[in-house]
């Protein structure tokens, strides 16, 4: 992974002022302080992980996967986002259909899901770290009635809940039901939990390789685990995004793509930081982007609207697969790409796209990696998560709570006690 911070618009002294290197390295011993009762277990997961459950998942996975059954998959925020953006990323085309429920409360669209689910061999793997959230809970209760009437007694066999250790409803029902049911950490918010049973279960399904992606966390965990800003590139990129809102009065990250295997990652950073970062008046709003397409659209304000943006570009070096357009006519407009592969313009794009949004004076970072791959989003993810940690903590907010998330939720359950 490269960050290139050269059309940051911020000069390269700014990034590296003494003054951030001793805030960085506080931030630095609250992260890696053996305590975690901020909610840091997630920043040495990738080398204390449960490797005996691990195990277990992998048995369960194989299990779904030589029925080639599909996986119902229910859970919302940091218990979707993160398998969702892996599942997008790297499933194999040949493995089992995911189908995720629980994201909404859009009966419609369960009562769909579950028609198409009628002549299909079924598991179901309900994710929730509290065991309390009222979309999962209503969706379970529709989906078991739906199991049971499917496999009767059986039913329970093809169930799987992934929630907290010992607390919640879920972790109870698990007990008196009898359910196979695998840990969200300790101290672990949802968003930083993609790389636990939250989303190793869903991956393993899927025919993804979790032992590269762990690889993959474990390179990045000793990468940012120095406290120097010069050598920590996740520390280097939380300065860029906190002065780019500071300094620059920026108030907006767009995390831009090309890549289309991105773009369902780009909502996992959306809420990884939205809801990390957004307190006490403070934090940059992020919005995930998909190139070419939002080009041909919201680029026009990107470029000459309210210059309220700055922008995370994530760059794929190589894609694969690639095409040459070839046999062009001379009066067609594109003629000038005759002989040429796709991927040429693909980088053309991507280099025009950076030309144009440096000319409208937009902060950029660049990341870059060079091919899609288990290991690369293990070690995005890891990065990501120290990123976002520290720019919160730059900002003096508590990256891993989230107050006005709990507000909506008691505030719905209030509807129906009013
Ligand atoms: O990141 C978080 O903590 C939240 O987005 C939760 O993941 C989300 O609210 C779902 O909560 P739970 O997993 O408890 O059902």
């Amino acid at each position: 992974m490269r960050l290139n911070l050269d059309y940051s618009q911020l000069k390269q002294n700014e990034l590296n002022q003494k003054e951030y290197q001793k805030k960085v390295r506080d931030i630095h011993f609250k992260l890696h302080n053996l305590d975690k009762t901020y909610g840091t277990t997630w920043v040495d997961w990738p080398i204390v992980y449960d490797k005996k459950e691990l195990l277990n998942i992998q048995k369960i996975a194989n299990q779904i996967k030589e029925n080639k059954s599909t996986l119902l998959i229910i859970g919302i925020g940091g218990s979707y986002l993160g398998a969702k953006a892996g599942i997008d990323m790297l499933a194999k085309k040949s493995s089992c259909e995911i189908v995720f429920a629980g994201i909404t409360v859009d009966y419609t669209d369960l009562a769909e899901k579950l028609d198409e689910l009628k002549n299909k061999d079924v598991y179901v793997n309900v994710i929730s770290k509290s065991g309390t959230t009222v979309e999962i809970l209503s969706t379970l209760n529709i989906v078991e009635r739906f199991m049971k009437n499917k496999y009767k007694i059986d039913y329970k066999k093809r169930m799987i809940y992934t929630t907290d250790k010992n607390k919640g409803f879920l972790r109870e029902k698990s007990i008196q039901d009898g359910i196979e049911t695998f840990t969200v950490p300790d101290l672990m918010s949802g968003r930083f939990s993609v790389l636990s049973a939250v989303g190793l279960l869903p991956f393993a399904v899927a025919g993804i390789s979790v032992k590269k992606m762990l690889e993959g966390a474990e390179k990045a965990y000793y990468d940012f685990s120095i406290d120097d800003i010069e050598k920590n590139l996740a520390y280097k990129y939380a300065i860029f995004r906190y002065l780019i809102n500071k300094k620059l009065g920026k108030k907006l990250e767009l995390f831009s793509t090309f890549s289309c295997k991105f773009y369902s990652f780009g909502y996992w950073l959306q809420q990884l930081f939205c809801e990390s970062e957004g307190k006490d008046g403070k934090g940059l709003f992020v919005n995930p982007l998909s190139f070419s397409t939002d080009l041909h659209s919201v680029g026009q304000f990107i470029q000459q609207g309210s210059p309220i943006f700055a922008e995370t570009f994530i760059h794929i070096k190589n894609l694969s697969k690639d095409a040459q357009i070839s046999n062009v006519s001379l009066k067609n407009p594109i003629k000038f790409l005759d002989g040429k592969n796709m991927s040429d313009l693909y980088t053309a794009a991507y280099d025009g796209t950076i030309k144009a949004h440096v000319d409208a004076k937009v902060p950029i970072a660049i990341i870059e990696i060079d091919e899609i791959n288990e290991f690369n989003f293990g070690y995005l993810v890891y990065f990501f998560e120290v990123a976002c940690a520290t720019s919160a903590y730059l900002l003096e907010v508590n990256p891993f709570n989230q107050p006005g998330v709990e507000q909506y939720k008691s505030y719905l359950k209030k509807c129906f006690k009013d």
